[in-house]
């Protein structure tokens, strides 16, 4: 366990946002966690994992416990599956190359999702047409009030869209670890998404493998999202919105290009990027935060923006895209 005073939280968020923290316990050892929770304010306490999905628009006077615990393992095999135990401090997207050079696949679709393991279940981090809780076993982490560890099953864990019961109950839990469970079998791929389909009909990809579909990923994502090791952004900035049919209904008819997705009879996702584009903010720029000009969803700090320009931004946004679609944005990322 190593604690460090006023430090700077530049390095540790992937907006590069500067804010000072006045406690920060770094926990390399699961076993050092109970410790650490008797010896501070339980009330006064912030979670961070990667820091990828995380916008600090002041200085901090609360604790952060920064959870850098490592660890892969296998727990069980059987010759069609590996069921493997991942703690919270993993990055994920190594876990994901860990997986592939096994030819274990399940997670390809996830590839070079900034972050790390303990946030996967937390917003049921998802891309590409997978989402984490198809292949969650359980996940282990430890209540905070009663120090106690509880092991959740994927039903426990209430997923859906970007959420789980560990969001809805925001700083009740801290991630242990999740167990997943991975396919032998590396031509099982999902091809679901149209982005997928289109690249693998281009490249002539007879039976594509897990590996193709990792390389067509990343070769996707790259095209539209900004790499946050070179232009400090945190992906999604919002969520996109899901409509009843009705109120789908009524949009869609004064505007019938909007990109949606039917998730069942009575609910439509829409694209939330489209809304912003619509609203003219693709490429436009305010104080150093800018929208991204190849997707609409993402918002990038130039280099100088605060924290506080980046959230300014993004209210103007949501205040456009009520005024033009009467539509509420959600903030996918975590606003501190
Ligand atoms: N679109 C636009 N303008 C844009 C970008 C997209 O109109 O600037 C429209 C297009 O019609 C496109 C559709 O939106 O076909 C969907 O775009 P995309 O495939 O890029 O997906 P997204 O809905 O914008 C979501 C996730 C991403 C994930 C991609 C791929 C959310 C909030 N975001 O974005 O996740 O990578 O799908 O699956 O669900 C993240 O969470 O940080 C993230 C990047």
């Amino acid at each position: 366990m190593i604690i460090s005073q006023n430090i700077d939280l530049k390095r540790f968020n992937s907006f590069c946002i500067s804010a000072k923290v006045r406690n920060m316990i770094t926990i390399n050892d699961d076993k050092l966690i109970t410790q650490a929770l008797s010896s501070i304010d339980l009330e006064e306490l912030i979670i961070l994992g990667g820091g990828s999905n995380t916008l600090f628009t002041k200085d901090i006077y609360e604790n952060i416990l920064f959870i850098n615990t490592s660890g892969i393992e296998i727990i069980k095999e059987d010759k069609h599956n590996a069921w493997v135990k991942i703690n919270a401090g993993e990055n994920w997207d190594y876990v994901v190359e860990w997986a592939l050079d096994r030819d274990l696949g399940g997670i390809e679709n996830l590839s070079l999702i900034p972050g790390k393991v303990g946030a996967a279940p937390i917003q049921n981090i998802g891309a590409y047409g997978s989402e984490i809780k198809d292949l969650l076993e359980e996940v282990q982490a430890i209540e905070i009030k009663s120090c106690q560890k509880k092991t959740f099953s994927n039903a426990e864990c209430q997923f859906s869209y970007r959420n789980s019961i560990f969001k809805e109950k925001k700083n009740q839990y801290i991630i242990l670890s999740i167990t997943i469970k991975l396919s032998r079998n590396k031509h099982k791929i999902n091809s679901s998404y149209q982005d997928i389909k289109a690249e693998i009909s281009k490249n002539n990809i007879s039976k594509p493998s897990i590996r193709d579909i990792s390389n067509l990923v990343k070769k996707i994502r790259r095209q539209k999202l900004p790499n946050p090791d070179k232009l400090a952004n945190a992906g999604s900035f919002f969520k996109n919105p899901i409509l009843c049919s009705s109120s789908f209904e009524a949009v869609h008819k004064l505007y019938p290009d909007i990109p949606h997705f039917y998730l069942d009879e009575s609910n439509v996702k829409i694209s939330a990027a489209w809304l912003i584009e619509q609203c003219q903010w693709k490429g436009k720029s305010i104080n150093g935060a800018s929208v991204h000009n190849r997707q609409a969803l993402v918002i990038v700090n130039n280099g100088n923006a605060s924290g506080r320009n980046i959230l300014e931004l993004s209210q103007k946004i949501k205040k456009t895209v009520i005024d033009k679609f009467n539509i509420k944005l959600e903030e996918e990322i975590n606003i501190l």
